[in-house]
């Protein structure tokens, strides 16, 4: 049994249902989040209801829930209905189910899914890091919205997979932006942490946020400002975050080695670091 949540009704997964009019399904006209739980308690809440609520605002559709304290004990209920001691948690809102029209509809509520899954992260990506490919970024200039609309990444995501690669990292005019799921990072030539800014170029990761957070925090400088192949290849160690993969040395571009092709010293320090202030929010 595994149950979710689906409008405000809590249901068996494999039998709930959303209409086919639904405009997620129609247009991509929906928002997500992906967070992770460790317990009882969802991981970097606040970053992610801010994420959402900004998504939500960008595209103009309504919140379909009164307050995040109800999404709380909503996640709170699911992760304990569904008897898992970790995992992650997906959550979609979409404008909503009516005919098919461009235009937004007058009267239709926005529809929630909400649902948890697991997802087994290689040992081996951590310990001896991961490969990267580099490849053009395709996608518009609103990436900063977590859009349910997500084509390009899909297709990067294969690509670097078919090519026995972690991840894609995307250029826009020779500037890595970042990866078809998660964000890029280099410690460059000065030992300074450095990524693309938070703009509508990339989505603002809740792992990056916390990420620069925990290096300020310990005196590591950070620059936000995009970094571009050549500065990438000249780098003394890379790394890529998000949710579900947290932090993970990235140890080859395009079969060139990052350093001496091994997780570099700064990026297994931030992974500590940041497994530590993990461990904080967890309140069995
Ligand atoms: N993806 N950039 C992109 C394009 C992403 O899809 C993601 C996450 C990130 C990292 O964001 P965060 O640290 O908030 O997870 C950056 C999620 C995990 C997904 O689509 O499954």
């Amino acid at each position: 049994m595994s149950i979710c949540y689906v409008n405000g009704s809590y249901e068996e997964k494999t039998s709930a249902a959303i209409s086919i009019q639904d405009r997620g399904f129609n247009f991509s006209d929906g928002v997500y989040e992906v967070m992770s739980f460790s317990g009882n308690s969802v991981i970097n809440f606040d970053k992610h209801v801010k994420r959402l609520s900004k998504s939500l605002d960008s595209l103009r559709i309504k919140k379909p829930l009164s307050n995040y304290k109800s999404l709380e004990l909503i996640l709170k209920k699911l992760i304990k209905e569904n008897k898992l001691d970790k995992g992650f948690i997906y959550l979609q809102i979409t404008r909503g189910s009516c005919s098919r029209n461009h235009l937004f509809p007058k009267l239709s509520k926005p529809n929630i899914v909400i649902f948890t899954f697991t997802a087994k992260l290689d040992k081996k990506f951590i310990l001896s890091g991961v490969k990267v490919r580099l490849t053009e970024d395709l996608r518009w200039k609103r990436c900063d919205i977590k859009s349910i609309s997500l084509l390009p990444n899909v297709l990067e995501k294969q690509n670097a997979f078919e090519e026995g690669m972690y991840e894609s990292w995307q250029t826009r005019n020779d500037l890595i932006t970042e990866g078809s799921t998660s964000n890029a990072f280099i410690v460059n030539r000065n030992g300074f942490i450095q990524t693309h800014p938070a703009n509508n170029f990339i989505l603002g990761g809740v792992t990056r946020d916390t990420l620069i957070e925990i290096a300020k925090k310990n005196k590591i400088k950070v620059v936000e400002k995009a970094f571009s192949s050549s500065d990438l290849f000249l780098s003394r160690e890379a790394f890529l975050t998000s949710t579900t993969a947290k932090i993970l040395p990235v140890v080859k571009i395009n079969k060139k080695n990052i350093g001496n092709g091994k997780p570099g010293q700064m990026t297994q320090a931030l992974i500590k670091m940041y497994n530590e202030l993990v461990k904080c929010q967890i309140h069995e």
